[in-house]
């Protein structure tokens, strides 16, 4: 059953991070500041600002320090950015954002892929992590990838996701966001794998979806999310981005398309839909290309044509 209408539903935008990181063209600190600053004028809250990882690995991401800085302090919003070790944790720390976020696959080859190195080795780091997040009053929120499918290994067992990710939750991380990296998850997966963390004691308040639309799917799978419990959903502006380390995801769900979807069954998302489509304009103009999401663009053209 869909929530009653008037409920609320959480949006983590992270156009700034997953979509900016994937871009070949890399935009400057003071245009990445005003992407967030625009973005949080449309009433997203919770934004990922950037990642602390290896420049050589990630280009796009270096500068995250001087893009918070440049932020200054804003108490009204939920800055994070990615860590994915003891360097990117203290990098973070010293930078003043809000809260961290952990990252890590549910299978081995894209795990080393993206962080050149096993999962237990993610597991140890994180814990580490975590513990000093504890210590510093830093919250952490964990990602975990490729919960559906791996671009490398296929089919990923859901009771190796529920395990890992039970794990994440239990180290400390306040919050789970099933990765579907790939975009390759249909409905019915999404339910059965958020029953299976149900089983296991998590509360689906808990968990996020962080979907790709790849195939088309992205937004049933929010639905099937919402009819299992979930409330918490990861989109990206304009639907930029992908991830550098999984072939073929491209296209993360549009926050428009989000937006449309929870205004259209009467669930709040405090978002400003004609606002978004200007700041994904602007956005665009600044990457030479246009947003995928298919609100963004009837959107924009009945603006055009009016
Ligand atoms: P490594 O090469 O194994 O690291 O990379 P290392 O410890 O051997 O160090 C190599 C060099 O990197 C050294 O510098 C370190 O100082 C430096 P050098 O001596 O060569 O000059 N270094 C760092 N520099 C800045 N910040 C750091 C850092 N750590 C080491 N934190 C590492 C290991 C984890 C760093 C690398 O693999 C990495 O940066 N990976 C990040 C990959 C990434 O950002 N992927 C995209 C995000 S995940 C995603 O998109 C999925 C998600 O959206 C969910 C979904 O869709 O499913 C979250
Ligand atoms: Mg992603």
């Amino acid at each position: 059953m869909l929530p009653p209408a008037g409920e609320a539903v959480s949006i983590v935008e992270v156009a700034p991070r997953d979509g900016l990181q994937n871009e070949s063209v890399v935009l400057p600190p003071e245009q990445r500041a005003e992407f967030i600053s625009r973005l949080a004028a449309c009433g997203l809250k919770r934004i990922e600002a950037g990642s602390f990882v290896s420049p050589k690995w990630v280009p796009s991401m270096a500068g995250t320090a001087e893009v918070l800085k440049l932020l200054g302090d804003r108490p009204e919003l939920r800055l994070s950015a990615l860590t994915p070790n003891a360097r990117g944790f203290a990098d973070a720390l010293a930078s003043g954002v809000a809260e961290v976020a952990v990252f890590m696959s549910a299978s081995e080859t894209h795990n080393q892929s993206n962080l050149n190195c096993s999962i237990a080795e993610s597991l140890s780091r994180y814990a580490a992590i975590i513990e000093q997040g504890r210590a510093t009053g830093m919250p952490a929120r964990a990602y975990l990838s490729v919960v559906v499918g791996c671009p490398y290994e296929g089919k990923v067992a859901a009771s190796k996701v529920v395990r890992l990710g039970v794990k994440l939750l239990e180290m400390g991380c306040y919050e789970l966001s099933l990765g579907d990296t790939i975009g390759v998850g249909t409905p019915r997966q999404v339910s059965e794998l958020v029953r299976d963390f149900i089983a296991e004691g998590v509360s689906p308040e808990r968990l996020a979806l962080h979907l790709h639309d790849t195939r088309g799917m992205a937004l049933v799978n929010v639905l099937a999310g919402l009819e299992s419990g979930v409330r918490t959903f990861d989109s990206s502006a304009g639907g930029l981005g992908g991830c550098p380390y999984a072939p073929g995801a491209s296209g993360n769900l549009a926050t428009e398309d989000l937006v449309y979807l929870c205004d259209g069954i009467g669930l709040q998302t405090g978002v400003n839909l004609e606002n978004l489509v200007d700041t994904s304009a602007w956005m665009a103009e600044k990457l030479g290309k246009r947003p995928v999401s298919r609100v963004w663009q009837a959107l924009r053209a009945t603006k055009e044509n009016a």
